[in-house]
């Protein structure tokens, strides 16, 4: 998948559901989870700064129990603290880590900022061993930046 190929169909769902980032969030995971093939699992976590936790919204996949997830715990903890982006390339090679389904072998976590702050981040596991490479980072951080603008 040429995931650029699917910038045009991002920015119609974020166009069309300004008024409502939660709409523009759930079609964004359910876009991204049908088209590309090593994307099983693609959701969004918000943080509560004040908490330092991580709260899931929207996502497309299989339910998950880590609905909320302290700042510094698992890959999403960690990049709420880093405000960088974790690419996994094997999740067994990762001590701090939270296993969400033990079908998942890789996972990408890319930081969502709005005017400077680390908001929140887009989440995606892969049942696909090693999958991620620059122009996943490239895209889903460019993703990010177009729904800040709406949030
Ligand atoms: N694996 C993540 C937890 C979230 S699930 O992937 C949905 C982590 O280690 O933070």
């Amino acid at each position: 998948m040429n995931l650029s190929a699917l910038q045009p169909q991002v920015q119609s769902l974020i166009e069309t559901h300004k008024s409502n980032p939660d709409a523009a969030m759930q079609g964004i995971c359910d876009l991204l989870q049908a088209e590309v093939a090593h994307y099983d699992w693609v959701g969004f976590y918000f943080a509560d700064h004040d908490k330092r936790v991580l709260h899931l919204g929207k996502f497309a996949g299989e339910p998950t129990d880590h609905t909320t997830i302290p700042f510094g715990k698992g890959i999403c903890g960690q990049v709420a603290e880093s405000n960088a982006n974790f690419v996994v390339p094997d999740v067994k090679a990762q001590d701090n880590y939270i296993a969400c389904s033990i079908t998942v072998k890789a996972e990408i976590v890319i930081p969502l900022f709005k005017d400077g702050l680390n908001i929140g981040q887009i989440d995606i596991d892969s049942n696909t061993i090693d999958p991620f490479t620059a122009a996943d980072e490239e895209f889903l951080t460019w993703v990010n930046a177009q729904l800040a603008e709406i949030l």
